[in-house]
């Protein structure tokens, strides 16, 4: 039997996130949506790009659950995502009820899934798949610090024109304003980042990537889908290949950075059992204070969770 991965929301980040994974013709893909006929007709495209592409995986569109049965990975991407204007941390109530509607479906036809959790506010949403699931934390993570450092990367690859290859960043905390870009881990070619720009120019891409996704929704009117959706797709293929990445990911901490009982975005290492570990990096002390605010801002989107 091939493997088979389920996305949740076949809006844009969800089939864009399906097709990247279709793409990679190592699994099997269900695309469910509530909006009739909607990812019945999007699973039906995709399968015909298989035929220009070169993919063959079985992309099926469903409006409901039965076809997901014993998913290896479930992405929940469910959820209204922002209008220009809107935090994520606007979108809690609504996207709490359909999290908690997902999450129940998905759990139950694929009791052993992983669940990449990346409808928004995500960190609170990860909260809300955990407790709904009451799977073990390391099944159920989100899409974040991909995403985050993806854009960190573009920057910095931008300012400097350098290839973005060449980029190795790390964007930790929370996926809000207050996230943190980590300069003392971002290295270009194997420089530290602190040495090519000044503080000026550093503190611009830094500010740019906290601010990335609001940029993108008043830009487009709705949330960016590339980047998430190829983020996404990344973490399945850690998870369905077994690699042991090491990715920024939505884990739950217990005491790792200081942090206790929170969703916060962490390097981890994400492999067949989802977040086998959590890695230890190492935050000069401007960073650590960042991180405890950005902790903050979490806990305070939790606080007003109907679950919690
Ligand atoms: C963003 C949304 C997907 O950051 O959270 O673009």
């Amino acid at each position: 039997m091939r493997t088979k991965v389920t996305v949740v929301g076949a809006g844009n980040v969800g089939a864009t996130c399906a097709q990247e994974i279709a793409r990679r013709d190592y699994a099997d893909v269900v695309l469910v949506d509530i909006l009739p006929n909607f990812p019945q007709g999007k699973a039906l495209d995709m399968n015909q790009a298989g035929s220009v592409l070169g993919y063959e995986p079985r992309i099926v569109g469903t409006n409901g659950y039965d076809e997901t049965a014993d998913s290896e990975v479930v992405v929940i991407t469910a959820g209204r995502p922002r209008a220009p204007g809107m935090s994520r941390d606007d979108l809690v109530a609504t996207n709490e009820a359909i999290v908690t509607a997902v999450t129940k479906e998905a759990m139950k036809r694929s009791p052993r899934a992983v669940l990449v959790v990346v409808s928004n506010p995500l960190d609170a949403m990860c909260h809300v798949a955990r407790a709904v699931s009451r799977f073990p934390k390391r099944r159920v993570v989100g899409m974040a610090g991909i995403l985050d450092t993806a854009r960190f990367s573009a920057f910095i690859a931008q300012e400097l024109e350098v290839s973005v290859r060449d980029v190795t960043a790390m964007v930790l905390g929370g996926h809000g304003d207050q996230m943190v870009p980590v300069v003392s881990a971002t290295t270009v070619g194997g420089i530290p980042l602190a040495e090519l720009l000044t503080k000026t120019r550093l503190r611009k891409l830094v500010e740019r990537t906290r601010f990335g996704g609001g940029e993108l929704v008043s830009l487009l009117g709705t949330s960016a889908w590339y980047a998430p959706g190829a983020a996404a797709a990344q973490m399945v293929d850690a998870i369905c290949l077994d690699q042991k990445r090491v990715l920024p990911c939505t884990a739950y901490l217990e005491g790792e950075y200081g942090i206790r009982g929170l969703y916060m975005g962490v390097p981890a290492k994400l492999g067949a059992d989802g977040v086998e570990e959590i890695e230890k990096l190492k935050l000069t002390p401007d960073e650590k204070k960042m991180l405890r605010a950005s902790a903050a801002a979490v806990r305070e989107v939790v606080s007003i969770l109907k679950r919690s």
